[in-house]
Parts: C-alpha cells; sequence; structure tokens
C-alpha cells in the first residue's frame, strides 16, 4: 500500500563531503554538504550561491572535495549551523547559523596543503579530491540554488582503503563513507552481494581497457 505525501525534504542519502575553499583574505573556508553525485571524473554539487562556498568558488573556481568517514560525525555536528559568510544572510541568521571564520579549528580538524589547488585538504578524511570548477548550472529562478560541475584532478586515498594487489582502485569492502539520510547520519551495511557491473569497472585490466568510460552501462 503506498500513500501520497507531501515532504519538505526529499534526501534519500548521500554522502557527506566536506569542501574547502579560500576566502578573499586568504583563509580557508569549511562546509559540509551532502547534495554531491560523482560520474566519471566529476561530481556535481548542489549547493546554494548565498554560502561562501559557492561565493568562493565562483571566485577562486577550485576547491577541495574530503570525504569523512562515519568516526567524523562530531566534527561535522561541530561544523553545523556555522557559516563563512560575515555578516549572516537574514534567512540563516533565523535558523540559527553563527558566522565563524576558523572553521578548521572550531571543528578540531587539520589543514592540509594540497597541490594543485589553494584550498586545504581535511588531513582526519581518508578521501581528499582536489578539484576544479567547470561550470554552474542554475536552479530555475528564483531559487538560489546552483548545480556546481566540478572536475577532479588530483586524488589522495588513505592507503588502507586500498585493494590489496591494485594501488589504483579502492576497496568499497574498507570505505564506510558517512551519509546523510533525511537529515540523520548512517554508515553502510556490509557487502549484500555481488554486482554484474564491479567486473566491468573493478580491477581486472582486459575490462578496463575495454570499456568507453563513459560511466555505468547496462547488462
Ligand atoms: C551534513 C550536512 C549536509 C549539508 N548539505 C548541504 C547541501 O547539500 N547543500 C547546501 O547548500 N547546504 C548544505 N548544508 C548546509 C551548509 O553546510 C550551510 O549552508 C553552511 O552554512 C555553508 O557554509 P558557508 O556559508 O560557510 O559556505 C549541509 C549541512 C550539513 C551539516
Amino acid at each position: 500500500m503506498h500513500k501520497v505525501i507531501e515532504p519538505k525534504i526529499l534526501y534519500f542519502g548521500t554522502s557527506v563531503v566536506l569542501i574547502s575553499t579560500m576566502n578573499e583574505d586568504g583563509t580557508p573556508n569549511l562546509s559540509p554538504m551532502s547534495s554531491a553525485w560523482w560520474l566519471n571524473q566529476s561530481c556535481m554539487l548542489g549547493m546554494s550561491r548565498k554560502s561562501k562556498t559557492v561565493q568562493n568558488l565562483i571566485r577562486e573556481r577550485e576547491c577541495v572535495l574530503s570525504l569523512p568517514s562515519i568516526d567524523l560525525i562530531p566534527a561535522v555536528d561541530r561544523l553545523t549551523l556555522l557559516t563563512g559568510s560575515n555578516p549572516v544572510p537574514d534567512s540563516k541568521a533565523q535558523r540559527g547559523y553563527k558566522y565563524e571564520a576558523d572553521k578548521f579549528g572550531v571543528a578540531g580538524l587539520t589543514p592540509l596543503p594540497s597541490l594543485l589547488v589553494q584550498a586545504p585538504r581535511v588531513k582526519e578524511c581518508p578521501v581528499q579530491l582536489e578539484a576544479k570548477l567547470v561550470k554552474l548550472h542554475p536552479f530555475e529562478e528564483p531559487s538560489s540554488l546552483v548545480a556546481i560541475e566540478v572536475r577532479i584532478e588530483k586524488i589522495h586515498i588513505e592507503e588502507k582503503l586500498l585493494m590489496n594487489g591494485n594501488p589504483n582502485y579502492i576497496d568499497p569492502a574498507k570505505w564506510n563513507p558517512m551519509i546523510m539520510n533525511f537529515c540523520e547520519y548512517f554508515g553502510l551495511s556490509e557487502q549484500l552481494s555481488a554486482s554484474k557491473l564491479a567486473p566491468v569497472f573493478g580491477p581486472d585490466p582486459v575490462f578496463i581497457a575495454d570499456h568507453d568510460g563513459e560511466g555505468p552501462r547496462e547488462g
């Protein structure tokens, strides 16, 4: 039996990303977000233009996406309801947001220099992705939301997550992303079954050489 309902949000579960960008004064900003999805070497990020992060990204055209695992929930909590915007936009102030200049410090996270971009990586995150802005896709007006297409240019992975014998592959059994599911945090369950896609994109070089690189295919 299905019911027609009208929920306020449709956050069906995506991984939490910590985005670092550079402020005008050369200090870093760090913000949690979770409207992110991945295709090939690109990521699409859904955020409001009113956030400091988006303003920094438009100006600097680069960022770092650091992916926390579930043990970093307390750090993400400490970043929640903070903004790098000063003054705090009215709509945010009404929801209890406060300005914070030192988000790394408040979160207890360590900035680590990046190789290609100015924004720092988050040392404690097992996955750190240096990225460049490709294009902004605005939502329909008057929405302030934008889908931000970024290209991942440098990938840093905690060694423990790598597949044994295949240094260019992340072992999904070892990676436990932090998932935001309707504004609550979850991890992943253990693997349930083998996927037919895994041999196509997995570590077998024969299959890799054969596919067109344009993302998952049916069959
Ligand atoms: C777990 C989590 C996920 C979030 N996901 C998003 C998101 O996908 N898009 C967005 O615009 N804001 C999201 N937010 C809210 C931003 O973190 C918030 O707007 C923050 O003030 C942005 O900081 P900034 O203004 O310094 O960029 C999320 C917050 C948390 C704690």
